[in-house]
């Protein structure tokens, strides 16, 4: 029996014990109790020595055999736990994990205004529509009987395209545009965006919204718009808040109007939100103009209207007590966020 047959044992003692994984330890497996193995080569050579011999040495070898398969079973059960404890710590799900928070969109806050003023009026039976925001000088003022050296042009500080194009200054031109195509009755919303060249501060930006609104038929009366407002801004803001109709000027209605509501922060003693006045502007109306009737052939004769114009940005701040328009089209999802 060589020294070589027992360093090949312990080497191979040696071996199964170190393996790593489970592939490391079938080639081991192969090379020591293979055919190939030192095991099988030591009981082959057996039979050329004697018969004592014989005896003691197969016996011994043996003995190895026994010894390397259990090493081997017992390094195969321990690497298959060691792969199952790893697979169990890394599929582990912790459930004290916070759950991740989906963000998703949501409507701008003036939209959501805008989105409620129309559904007030649409129960009211008026019907929304839209018109362009790249107007022409002729719907945007000469229609609305604003001719050319109309003092209001310049307080209507406009964004000029050309000569005769300019981003819409107000949503009334729309007016002009339905009563082109329709016949009364009418009663139609016009939500959308209007452009002036005013700097940008804390009550005014470049662009804003307004909402137009128009009712004609053969009887309409100043008494149905009050009513109609009165009903929107009781809806709007509640029905204990006081509505006042003020004498105002506007070139395409005639007699025209202010409706204030009592300020919502003070309820009317004065406050910093409403200037100190009591009271807030909502907007602008009255009865449509005779020559706005002729300009799209309506004969003003047989029909009667009212119309009005409303800046949905303002009323936002007011519901939400924001101080500031330009908040609003900052777009900071922190600020947006909170509507
Ligand atoms: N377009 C007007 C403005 O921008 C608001 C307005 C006032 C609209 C009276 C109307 C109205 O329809 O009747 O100041």
């Amino acid at each position: 029996m060589s020294e070589d047959y027992i360093k090949k044992f312990e080497e191979a003692k040696e071996r199964i014990i170190r393996a790593e994984n489970s592939k490391e330890l079938e080639e081991i497996k192969r090379e020591v109790l293979g055919k190939q193995g030192f095991l099988t080569q030591l009981l082959r050579s057996l039979g050329k020595l004697s018969q004592e011999e014989k005896v003691r040495l197969g016996r011994l070898a043996n003995e190895w055999k026994e010894t390397l398969e259990k090493l081997y079973e017992e390094k195969e059960k321990e690497l298959k736990y060691k792969i199952l404890k790893n697979k169990l710590y890394q599929e582990k799900i912790d459930i004290t994990l916070p759950g991740r928070k989906k963000i998703t969109g949501k409507i701008h806050p003036i939209n959501q205004v805008i989105e409620e003023i129309l559904s007030v009026f649409k129960e009211m039976g008026f019907q929304v529509v839209y018109g362009p925001e790249l107007e022409t000088d002729y719907y945007n003022f000469t229609a609305l009987n604003i001719p050319e050296d109309h003092p209001v042009r310049e307080s209507h500080d406009s964004f000029y395209i050309d000569k005769e194009h300019l981003l819409r200054t107000q949503t009334s031109p729309v007016q002009v545009r339905v009563m082109e195509k329709k016949k009364p009755p009418l009663r139609i919303v016009a939500p959308g965006k209007c452009y002036r060249r005013d700097m940008p501060d804390a009550t005014h930006s470049p662009m804003f919204h307004q909402i137009e609104g128009l009712a004609v038929d053969t009887d309409i009366t100043f008494a149905e718009l009050k009513g109609v407002l009165t009903v929107f801004a009781h809806r709007l803001f509640g029905k204990d808040r006081k509505v006042y109709f003020i004498p105002s000027y506007f070139p395409f209605t005639e007699p025209s109007a202010e409706m204030y509501v009592e300020c919502g922060v003070c309820k009317g003693e004065g406050c910093k939100a409403c200037g100190y006045s009591g009271v807030l502007e909502i907007l602008g109306c009255g009865m449509v103009h005779p020559q706005v009737f002729r300009v799209v052939n309506i004969d003003p004769e047989i029909y009667s209207g009212f119309a009005f114009g409303m800046g949905p940005d303002r009323i936002a701040m007011q519901i939400y007590g924001i101080d500031d328009i330009r908040l609003f089209y900052e777009n900071d999802v922190r600020f947006l966020n909170q509507f």
